[in-house]
C-alpha cells in the first residue's frame, strides 16, 4: 500500500507560509483548507493563495474546499494549478458533473463527506472520482479529536474500490496522530491529512517520519 502524508497548513504560521512549507519537504502533498465562513464557521484563504503557495513549493497542492456552491468555484482552483480539488458532497449541486469538469481541466477530483454524512449513496459514483475524503472531525477547525464512528465508511469504500477495480485514494482528515493514523489505516485509508500533529509537535520532518513509521509498523 502506498501511504501519503499530507500536512494541513491550517495550523501553520500564516505570516510565514513559505518558511512553513520548507519544514514539510518530506511530505507527499500539501493540504490546503479553503473555508468560506458559510459552509463552515471559519474563513481562511482562496484561489490567489493557492497560486502563491504553488510558486514557493515543489509539492503538489491538495485543495480541500469547505465552501458553499463548489459547482461555481471549484474549477477556478483547478485552473489555478491545484493537483487535486476536493469538494463536499453536502454542498455540491451536481457532484458528477463537477468532478468531470475538474478532470477536464487536469486536476484530480475529490469528494468529501462530513462525519454525519452516509457514504452509501456515493459508492456507485466512485469511478467519477480520483479520491474520497472521509472527514474524521467536523470541518472548520484544526486541533479537534478524531471521531472513531466514521471508520466503517472506509471499510465500505475500500470494499467498493476493490469490487469496481478502481485506483482511488482514500483520505482521512481531522485528529490524525501516531495512534489514530493506525486506526484509519486498518480501516482502509491510505492518505492522511495531519495539521496540528505535524505543525505543533516540534520538528515537522520528525513528526511526518513518525506518522509514516506508525503506519508501516502496523501494515499487513
Ligand atoms: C478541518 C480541516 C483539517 C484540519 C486538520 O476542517 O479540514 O484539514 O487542518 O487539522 P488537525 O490535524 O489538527 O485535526
Ligand atoms: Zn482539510
Amino acid at each position: 500500500m502506498t501511504v501519503r502524508i499530507n500536512p494541513s497548513i491550517l495550523t501553520a504560521d500564516f505570516a510565514n507560509l513559505e518558511r512553513e512549507l520548507g519544514r514539510i519537504s518530506s511530505a507527499d502533498l500539501v493540504h490546503v483548507d479553503v473555508m468560506d465562513n458559510h459552509f463552515v464557521p471559519n474563513l481562511t484563504f482562496g484561489q490567489r493563495m493557492v497560486e502563491a503557495l504553488q510558486r514557493v513549493t515543489p509539492l503538489p497542492l491538495d485543495v480541500h474546499l469547505m465552501i458553499d456552491d463548489p459547482d461555481r468555484w471549484a474549477p477556478g482552483y483547478a485552473e489555478a494549478g491545484a493537483y487535486s480539488v476536493t469538494f463536499h458532497a453536502e454542498a455540491a449541486g451536481d457532484a458528477v458533473d463537477l468532478a468531470r469538469r475538474l478532470r477536464d481541466i487536469g486536476a484530480r477530483a475529490g469528494l468529501a463527506v462530513k462525519p454525519g454524512t452516509r457514504i452509501e449513496p456515493y459508492l456507485e459514483l466512485l469511478p467519477e472520482f480520483d479520491q474520497v475524503l472521509v472527514m474524521t472531525v467536523e470541518p472548520g477547525f484544526g486541533g479537534q479529536s478524531f471521531i472513531r464512528s466514521t471508520m466503517p465508511k472506509l471499510g465500505l469504500l475500500r470494499e467498493a474500490v476493490t469490487r469496481l477495480g478502481l485506483d482511488i485514494w482514500l483520505q482521512v482528515d481531522g485528529g490524525i496522530n501516531e495512534e489514530t493514523i493506525v486506526t484509519a489505516a486498518e480501516a482502509g485509508a491510505d492518505t492522511f491529512v495531519a495539521g496540528s500533529s505535524v505543525f505543533n509537535g516540534g520538528e515537522a520532518a520528525v513528526q511526518i517520519a513518525a506518522l509514516r513509521a506508525a503506519v508501516a509498523a502496523h501494515a499487513h
